[in-house]
């Protein structure tokens, strides 16, 4: 299917990077929350992004006005997914959201339209089984911060057609991304490695082993990781990585039991730089967001 535009659904972290990739690549984006000050903060953050791609010299400025020009909002689902050819859900990492969100879309999406799920962990059978669609379901997961990260897991379900996923590798070739096909497992290729390292690194945190900074700085410079596990726990939510290890724990089993450090800065409030707090404290960061 020719894909022209494209719906998301859900504008926090991911969302609103997803609509970035989507304006970027040349398709008409809609971008939709429950919350209308997420919208708007989600616009404000990719109009931002791309004045920093065009201040690094990555995009040019003539890009950057056309995929402004492109991005649209809507006041519901239902408004935004009505004339997508695709369409993309970021909400929270919940299987009963997903699940509605799908029952959703099988209703009221335009006819042949694919419906991808950006769940950096869940199984897709699992929400999409529901649609009579099940062939345009598949998984699309990209990575945090989107503009800049290259990769988007392709995952396919035992239904999922060649033609859902031919379409949607023009898309992601569109955006500027590479792409890997993964056949559906819990956590997929890069989240199954991820949650053990970033784990391991709270269980180290926990016994006392060493500092933050220093178990970052060791992944850093002695294995040639680009972030520390805290820096980027600290960018991609504590409560997403948590519910994601509960998720692989009761899927693959005991070596993925959530340590009880990180359950407790969840509970705590301590979600990353969302909140202005998780390992690290970026209370003064926020502050200055916030009054730009
Ligand atoms: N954070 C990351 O680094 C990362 C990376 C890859 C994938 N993911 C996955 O992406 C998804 C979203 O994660 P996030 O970090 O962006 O979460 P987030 O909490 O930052 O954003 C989720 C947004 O969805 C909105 N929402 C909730 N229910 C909704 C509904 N019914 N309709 C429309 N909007 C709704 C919320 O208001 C919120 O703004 C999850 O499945 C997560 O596992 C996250």
């Amino acid at each position: 299917m020719d894909v022209k535009t494209i719906a998301v659904i859900g504008a926090g972290t991911m969302g609103r990077g997803i609509a970035y990739a989507a304006a970027f690549g040349g398709y008409h984006t809609v971008l939709e929350d429950v919350s209308r000050p997420v919208v708007d903060e989600g616009l404000a953050w990719i109009r931002r992004s791309f004045e920093e791609g065009v201040t690094r010299g990555k995009v040019d400025a003539s890009v950057r006005d056309r995929a402004l020009s492109l991005i649209s909002t809507a006041g519901d689902v239902g408004d935004a997914i009505r004339d997508a050819e695709l369409i993309i859900e970021a909400v929270p990492e919940e299987l009963e959201m997903k699940l509605e969100l799908f029952t959703i879309f099988d209703k009221f999406a335009k006819t042949g339209a694919i419906f991808a799920s950006n769940t950096s962990s869940l199984s897709i059978a699992d929400f999409t089984d529901v649609t009579v669609s099940r062939d345009r379901c598949v998984g699309m997961h990209f990575f945090n911060p989107v503009p800049k990260m290259k990769l988007i897991e392709l995952v396919r379900t035992p239904h999922t057609s060649d033609e859902t996923v031919a379409t949607c590798r023009e898309v992601a070739r569109r955006m500027g991304k590479e792409v890997v096909v993964v056949n559906e497992a819990p956590g997929f290729i890069t989240t199954r490695v991820n949650a053990l390292i970033g784990n391991e690194a709270f269980n180290m945190l926990e016994a006392g082993i060493a500092t933050p900074e220093d178990i970052d700085k060791a992944l850093k410079l002695g294995l040639n990781h680009p972030m520390g596990p805290f820096e980027l726990v600290d960018l991609v939510g504590l409560d997403v990585r948590l519910k994601i290890l509960e998720y692989l724990h009761q899927t693959l089993g005991e070596k993925y039991r959530p340590n009880s450090l990180l359950r407790q800065y969840v509970e705590e409030g301590r979600l990353g730089r969302k909140t202005g707090r998780g390992v690290y404290d970026y209370s003064q960061q926020k502050a200055a967001e916030n009054k730009t």
